[in-house]
């Protein structure tokens, strides 16, 4: 079984989602909470970004134990003196240099020639060896850029001293055959069996940033950069929970596995959309409020009869209560009947049981549908009121 490690940036590229500052406070209680869930790395910031930033990356290096605190840094000395200094006290600290890779950012952005672009990734990952034996080195954009020129600039990173070769699709926009055909060739033409660990950072622009680090797995990778909820810039980074999960539930395909708890993983969910006020959409796979929940009356009656007719994993594995049942117009019998049961409201046929008989919840069905068909979604409370009300009727 190959190890994947798991490497957040929630607090670093999952901060840079439009509208989002954390502060100190909460910055270290989400990573207090990271170390809990089990990431290999956390990447704390940018520490020559602001004063701020550098202090709390100091702070999570001093307070959090357990993870590899990572800093990100340009390849200007500067930046890398700094994001030393701030992780100065860290149990274990990785220095982060990236630089750009494609054509359009190395002319528009930094201004350089491709050998200036080259010449500065080498001192610059010689530079961040000389304060920690753990440096990762990115080249920004490579799913726009040029391959060969790729395979150099990572060829001579490795060279310089970087432990770490990232492949970041900045843009999302990779496809995952693409972006698996490019992990393997720095897998084979460069790697080649040194002790260099290959990571995937991918952005979910066209929503294919977890199909994309999975492809990159299949192909070499062992290092998945992401967020909690993928949180991040525009659209977002690759999930944490759906690769984590992915590679969970499809062990058979993948043959790898994570560190992670996983029954933290909606517990930080929960937490780090509360303190970011970026909400998580209903639909979103493993941490959204519907991911476990069924509606129509065929898959309610299937769960009902076995869990795994229409369950892939279950919730609480992720550290959610059991799926839901939700009631509305969909909903069959079997499922209706399993509520009015969980309300203690079923008779079980015993002597002056009270509770309702088969043709009791017969009729209440019929009124149950037409309340669906005009309200929607129907709560514990609204099938009480219709207990409650048949029972009146009945009496009247
Ligand atoms: O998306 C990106 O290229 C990045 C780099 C800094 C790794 O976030
Ligand atoms: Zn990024």
């Amino acid at each position: 079984m190959t190890r994947i490690h798991i490497f957040d940036t929630t607090l670093r590229d999952g901060e840079q989602s439009p509208g989002v500052a954390l502060n100190h406070t909460q910055k270290i209680e989400i990573a207090h909470h990271l170390a809990r869930l089990g990431v290999d790395v956390i990447e704390a910031g940018f520490p020559i970004t602001s004063e701020g930033d550098f202090e709390c990356v100091s702070r999570i290096a001093r307070e959090v134990r357990g993870p590899v605190i990572c800093g990100l840094a340009r390849t200007a000395r500067a930046d890398i003196e700094r994001a030393a200094q701030a992780l100065e006290t860290a149990q274990r600290s990785r220095i982060h240099v990236f630089t750009s890779a494609s054509a359009v950012q190395i002319q528009h952005m930094l201004r350089k020639t491709p050998d200036e672009v080259l010449e500065a990734s080498v001192r610059a990952v010689e530079l961040a060896r000389q304060f920690t034996d753990d440096v990762e080195f990115s080249g920004q954009d490579v799913m726009r850029a040029d391959f060969d020129f790729v395979i150099r600039l990572y060829r001579a990173a490795i060279e310089a001293g970087a432990t770490v070769i990232n492949i970041p699709d900045t843009v999302g926009y990779g496809t995952p055959v693409e972006y698996g055909r490019l992990i393997a060739r720095v897998r084979d033409e460069i790697v080649q069996g040194r002790p260099v660990e290959i990571s995937t950072h991918c952005h979910d622009d066209l929503g294919m940033a977890t199909a994309n680090s999975l492809a990159a797995i299949e192909n070499g990778a062992t290092q998945v950069e992401c967020t909690i909820n993928g949180i991040g810039e525009r659209a977002g980074n690759t999930s944490l929970e759906e690769v984590v999960m992915a590679l969970h539930t499809r062990k058979d395909h993948y043959g790898a596995e994570t560190g992670i708890n996983t029954r933290e993983i909606y517990r930080v969910s929960r937490l780090v959309s509360r303190l970011t006020g970026m909400p998580v959409p209903p639909n979103k796979a493993i941490v959204g409020d519907n991911a476990f929940a069924h509606e129509s009356g065929i898959h309610q009656d299937g769960v009902l009869k076995h869990k795994e007719t229409y369950e892939i994993m279950n919730a609480e594995l992720v550290g959610r209560e059991a799926a839901v049942m939700v009631m509305g117009k969909h909903s069959g019998r079997a499922a209706f009947r399993k509520a009015l049961a969980d309300l203690g409201y079923v008779s079980d046929g015993g002597v002056g049981d009270h509770g309702l008989n088969d043709e009791a919840i017969n009729a209440l069905f019929v009124r149950f549908k037409e309340l669906a068909d005009r309200k929607g979604q129907i709560y514990a409370d609204d099938l009480r009121a219709l207990v409650e009300a048949g029972s009146e009727i009945t009496q009247t």
